[in-house]
């Protein structure tokens, strides 16, 4: 396709021949609203709030459904396109229930943004004769459907009929009784439903982990890497500190990336968060009681040099790249076998052909690009020095020293605490090879520390 130059707003663009108006208003930010059309589920049409004035034509047109022609002239904005949004968000509302003050899409409702932005229309209808439908329906996969606060935009029905092909919802009903719904007797159920609560731009689809948690507003959203699967999906964390409490994660939500997850994320991954909250370990336990740090680590320095015999590093394959590397150095400084095993990272009963992958483990190509070996030792060991390797059970040492972000049930003489993926930052490299850096997003009011800061503090006490 040819490159052309078209003028919207009195300003000249260059865009593909043939390509959707929409798409370059939305890629130049040009204001124009819209509910239906997603750049993942393409142009539907039925919602008609993206109306623009082209040049030549009589009526206005939907930008959603406009391919682009040379000598196009587009105007996004005066009064008269404003009167036509105005009037088509009215029909919109006509039989929207007033539920804003306890709806939990208030603040990233585009219903709200509209209608601040085009409404402001005083209402010609009357609260009782609006039509009413269902409201707080479980649709399965954790998603809360409410029928009357649905525009029909049909994101969610295009994304299970389209995206993941499992066809579960559709739209019942003509006129104000058409109303979004599962098929008869069926529930919505695939491993990635819950993406149609962020495709829908209203408060009809909620999910139900999220919903009441948090006001959005008071959400601060920090971009970082899925530790779900070595697919490596781009998320954004949403997370608070509250007065008096620590800083807490409310959701994961997808973070568009092209090349690796396009628009979304598996529901696995989404509701991963919590392992990050939940069951931390977050005292220094030496011989089954709580220590201080000094006392932990002198027990680190005698358990390192009770006597002779073989030393195995294990390192979890979730770890970030930076991380292992100075493992690495650190077991070759000791003399010590560093080994990641995989066993219990395959899972194939998890893999699709799609974005879940069947390697568990977030960084498991960094471990193959640093030579690491993946074998479990099944020789008698003197230390075994365990960061957060989730497989020390079936592993024979004398002593064991374990670095672990969550309580684990398997002995260790010294626990320290770690961070956290959100409380460290580094390097994941992904099953297609794409290295993603993922920033630090939490500080706890206690914090534990990284491999890296634990990694200086053991050696100093070593040398
Ligand atoms: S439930 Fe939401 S996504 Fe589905 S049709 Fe209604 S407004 Fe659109
Ligand atoms: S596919 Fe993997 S990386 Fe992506 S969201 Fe799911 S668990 Fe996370
Ligand atoms: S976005 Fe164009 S008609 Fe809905």
């Amino acid at each position: 396709m040819s490159q052309i130059d078209i003028v919207i707003d009195n300003m000249t663009f260059t865009a593909e021949k043939g390509s959707l108006l929409i798409d370059l208003l939305i890629k130049h930010d040009l204001k124009v609203p819209y509910f239906c059309y997603h750049e993942a589920l393409g142009a539907d049409g039925n919602c008609r709030m993206c109306m623009v004035e082209i040049e030549g034509q009589k009526r206005p047109q939907i930008a959603c459904d406009t391919l682009i022609k040379e000598e196009m002239v587009v105007r996004t904005k005066g009064e008269n396109i404003d009167g036509v949004r105005r009037d088509i968000l009215e029909l919109e509302l006509i039989n929207h229930p007033i539920d804003c003050p306890v709806c939990d899409q208030a603040g990233e409702c585009k219903l709200q943004d509209f209608y601040m932005d085009y409404g402001l229309y005083e209402s010609n209808i009357k609260q009782s004769d609006k039509v009413h439908h269902r409201k707080h329906i479980d649709l399965g996969s954790s998603v809360i459907l409410d029928q009357e606060r649905c525009v029909l935009c049909a994101r969610c029905t295009r994304f299970t009929s389209d995206i993941t092909k499992t066809h579960e919802l559709g739209i019942i009903g003509r006129g104000d009784h058409a109303c979004v719904s599962t098929m008869p007797g069926k529930k919505l159920d695939n491993p990635y439903a819950m993406n149609i609560v962020d495709l829908c731009p209203v408060g009809a689809l909620t999910s139900k982990d999220f919903r009441f948690q948090q006001r959005v507003w008071f959400l601060t959203s920090s971009p970082s890497i899925c530790h779900g699967c070595a697919k490596g999906c781009n998320i954004f964390i949403d997370h608070n500190r509250e007065k008096y409490k620590d800083e807490t994660i409310y959701r994961f939500r997808p973070r568009e990336n092209q090349q690796v997850n396009g628009f979304f994320i598996c529901d696995e991954g989404r509701l991963s968060y919590k392992k990050l909250q939940d069951n931390r370990q977050l005292d220094m336990i030496l011989n089954g009681k709580s220590c201080e740090e000094a006392e932990a680590l002198e027990a680190y320095r005698n358990l390192l040099e009770a006597g002779s015999g073989k030393i195995v590093i294990l390192a979890d394959a979730n770890l970030y790249t930076e991380e292992l590397e100075m493992i690495q150095i650190y077991a070759q400084k000791l003399g010590a076998t560093l080994s990641s095993p995989m066993v219990s990272d395959l899972d194939d009963a998890f893999a699709d052909e799609w974005l879940k992958s069947s390697q568990r483990a977030s960084n498991a190509k960094a471990i193959e690009k640093l030579g690491i070996m993946t074998d479990l030792p099944d020789e008698k060991i003197a230390l075994l020095i365990n960061f957060n390797h989730p497989n020390t059970v079936s592993i024979d040492a004398e002593r064991v020293i374990s670095f672990r972000t969550n309580q684990q049930k398997e002995p260790a003489d010294l626990i320290l605490p770690l961070a956290v993926f959100s409380e460290s930052s580094g390097t994941l490299t992904n099953e297609d090879g794409i290295e993603q850096y993922c920033p630090k997003v939490i500080t706890r009011n206690d914090p534990a520390p990284t491999v890296i800061e634990w990694m200086i503090r053991c050696q100093e006490e070593v040398e």
